[in-house]
């Protein structure tokens, strides 16, 4: 049966998510503005695109759907792109199938059953460059590495057979001052298993210390965050069963009865090192940064609620690792900023810092309906720069304008800077008046002198899940293929 997605819950026939299905290469993209020359090297971003037609029950938020990478390729203020989907197991077997094999999101129950030897992963949610590899990554499976410039896939990576888990979070740490990425599989020993692995891998690619221990409880565990000393793991309220997957129902549900649990190891500890803090439910998935105190205490700060519904905060957890005692953490709200998607100079990971860099949306900003459509309650329109040991200050503030929403920004380090902050923010603006894309480019210093430069795409992206940046310096030189 040919594909067709009209009448999904998820896709309105006409409009901005509709799914996008193409590959595709642009050489010298369209303009506007100047590309400033200290910018060398490719932004990536990462889509779950639709090549098949979902269950009707599949979870709204489309994460369910293919792996899709965008590249862009800057060099003299010039500007290549390409799309490519991640070509894994699973959507081979479909194309081979012409239709959806998978059910609903992470619900073995709901898949075809001749799927049931083939690796499950859509490598939809984020991609990470360390240790010669793209990685290409989704929670419930292990990375998918791609080119880095051709984005032709390689194929799955398990780190040369030393990563035993059979999960690699989308959301591993890349430590700027040693190059080890921090990585860990939750539900480490397949679905609604309690088991936890955190993984330091060397700059080298090759696993240098591993550590296994239990989740109080298996709720989802889509990030987490490191300093210098520890490694943090928050479980949050978004939980799961045997019996609700049997329901055939996608695998989470949001249980604001449960805590919030934290769970703090050491970087170079083992599992009788784990010390869980206690909190009450919070809505999040993303964290942004944790440093130690030189008291000892260690405070994380994330874009979080209090509840399924509720508006998002800028907000800092403490942990007090001085007393023995004490196994809850405190709470304190920093900033307003209701983007969920927080970002930072990555340099500068789990290190005393300054600047966060967050999609917001202000509805006192002027929206065209009549122009833009009827997205006015859900855009993002400006990226605001919060300076965290100054939160009551003033932002910084880029507004994208009134039919534009923003996606999540990448920090861009100017060429050569070393200084926090000193370089750009990239990320792609959804125009839903001409049903297309820009990349736009601001000066992180300065956001509201605007865009120093708009890519212009003739099409649209999807809204997308993730973006990053690896300057030229830290890549195999440029081919295109
Ligand atoms: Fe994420």
């Amino acid at each position: 049966m040919a594909v067709d997605f009209r009448g999904h819950p998820m896709f309105p026939s006409t409009g901005f998510n509709a799914p996008t299905r193409f590959e595709a290469d642009i050489y010298d993209c369209e303009v506007w503005g100047r590309v400033p020359a200290d910018i060398e090297g490719n932004f990536y971003r990462m889509q779950c695109d639709f090549q098949y037609r979902p269950p009707e029950n599949e979870w709204p938020t489309g994460f369910n759907g293919d792996g899709h990478v965008s590249r862009f390729h800057f060099r003299d203020g010039n500007v290549n792109f390409r799309a490519r989907y991640v070509k894994t197991a699973r959507l081979l077997a479909e194309r081979a199938a012409h239709r959806r094999l998978y059910g609903v999101y992470r619900n073995h129950y709901t898949d075809d059953p001749g799927v049931k030897n083939i690796d499950r992963s859509a490598a939809n949610t984020h991609m990470y460059w360390h240790g010669g590899k793209l990685l290409t990554l989704k929670e419930d499976a292990l990375p998918w590495a791609i080119d880095p410039h051709t984005l032709e896939t390689e194929g799955v990576w398990d780190f040369h057979g030393k990563y035993k888990a059979t999960s690699m979070s989308a959301h591993p740490k890349i430590d700027a001052q040693t190059g080890e990425m921090i990585a860990y599989g939750y539900q480490a020993k397949g679905d609604l298993t309690d088991d936890i692995a955190s993984y330091i891998i060397g700059k080298d690619g090759r696993v240098a210390h591993e550590v296994w221990f239990k989740a109080p409880y298996v709720g989802i565990m889509h990030d987490i965050a490191i300093t210098k000393k520890y490694i943090l793991f928050p479980v949050v309220a978004r939980t799961t069963s045997d019996e609700r997957l049997k329901k055939g129902e996608p695998m989470w549900e949001w249980n604001g009865d449960l805590p919030t649990m934290v769970g703090v190891l050491p970087r170079d500890g083992s599992a009788r090192d784990v010390r869980w803090f206690r909190g009450p439910a919070r809505n999040t998935l993303h964290f942004l940064n944790a440093v130690d105190l030189p008291d000892g205490r260690i405070v994380m700060d994330l874009p979080t609620s209090s509840g399924e519904r509720d508006p998002s905060q800028i907000r800092r957890w403490t942990f007090d690792m001085r007393s023995r005692t004490k196994d809850t953490f405190d709470e304190e709200v920093i900033s307003t900023a209701n983007g969920v998607l927080a970002r930072m100079d990555d340099r500068y990971l789990g290190c005393d810092y300054r600047y966060c860099y967050v999609g917001n949306r202000d509805p006192s900003l002027p929206y065209d309906q009549a122009r833009g459509g009827n997205m006015g309650g859900r855009v993002t329109n400006q990226y605001l720069r919060v300076d965290v040991r100054n939160p009551k200050g003033e932002p910084g503030k880029y507004f994208a304008g009134p039919v534009q929403s923003l996606q999540e920004c990448a920090f861009v380090p100017r060429k050569g800077s070393r200084g926090e902050g000193d370089g750009y923010l990239m990320g792609i603006a959804s125009n839903y008046e001409s049903l297309t894309s820009d990349l736009v480019i601001v000066d992180a210093q300065r956001l509201e002198e605007g865009a120093i430069a708009t890519v212009k795409l003739p099409f649209r992206l999807r809204s997308g899940t993730h973006v990053n940046w690896y300057p030229a310096n830290e890549l195999p030189p440029f081919r295109a293929g």
